[in-house]
């Protein structure tokens, strides 16, 4: 695992986006998993600058996202769906059809989850996974104390997670209690990942990521044996952390 440290959140965003453009200049055809959540979204600001500016297409790139409650429309504004339609896909080169998102509302959910992974291991995995982290460790929506061999599964959100997200919904009951969410096995299958961090609400999460044991209760910690791990991470969520200086870049 490498860390690049940023100065705040717009120098997290840029760095980020600048090394997804990178990676698609170098492989037109990228596979791309993506992620939804508050981190990313300047991130998705600036790959759309950078699309309108410097006409960098997405026309041979194909995206997974990681995850998507269960139970609302794709229309729904809380839907992952419209996240990623409103926030990038909208707004860049992208054809439809290349872009994936699981199926909250498929009939058989265990066979959208299945048929997810298939056509995940289809494109031959993921090139570049992008992935934020929550309080609790989570990745994707894989909670503390998922197995670290999962593929694409149905989850209960933990409550701390539901907590977190209610800033979208009305209530905090009104948060979804399940997902669908690519595995850690899916995710760590991923050729390259890039961890975003920020904030001081995510400082304790970081520090356990570099400092901590590898354990499934602290789902991220896995990504200490993933071969290529690049979190970027602004100094506000790396205060209080001792990073060892072998790993910054
Ligand atoms: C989102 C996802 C989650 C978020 C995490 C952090 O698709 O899978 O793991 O990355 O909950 O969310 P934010 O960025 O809102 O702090």
């Amino acid at each position: 695992m490498k860390i690049i440290t940023a100065k705040n959140y717009k120098d997290m965003s840029h760095l980020v986006a600048n090394i997804i453009i990178q990676r698609i200049r170098d492989h037109s055809e990228l596979t791309l998993g993506l992620a939804t959540g508050g981190t990313p979204i300047e991130t998705y600001k600036y790959l759309i600058e950078d699309h309108q500016q410097n006409n960098t297409s997405y026309q041979n790139v194909c995206t997974f996202n990681l995850d998507e409650y269960i139970g609302i429309e794709p229309t729904d504004h809380n839907s992952y769906h419209f996240y990623m339609q409103s926030n990038l896909f909208d707004h860049i080169d992208i054809p439809t059809r290349q872009t994936h998102i699981p199926n909250g509302k498929a009939k058989g959910i265990i066979a959208e989850c299945e048929a997810y992974e298939a056509k995940i291991q289809s494109k031959d995995g993921i090139d570049l996974q992008l992935l934020g982290i929550g309080t609790n460790g989570h990745i994707g929506f894989n909670e503390p104390g998922t197995s670290f061999d999962t593929s694409t599964q149905v989850v209960q959100l933990a409550d701390a997670t539901r907590q977190a997200n209610a800033r979208y919904f009305k209530s905090v009951e009104k948060v979804p209690k399940k997902a669908i969410t690519m595995g850690i096995g899916t995710i760590m299958k991923s050729k390259e990942i890039l961890l975003l961090v920020s904030g001081k609400n995510k400082r304790k999460a970081l520090e356990r990521l570099i400092n901590g044991e590898i354990d499934p209760i602290f789902p991220a910690s896995i990504l200490n044996h993933h071969p290529s791990v690049t979190v970027v991470a602004d100094h506000d969520a790396l205060q209080n952390t001792v990073v060892p200086s072998s790993i910054l870049l």
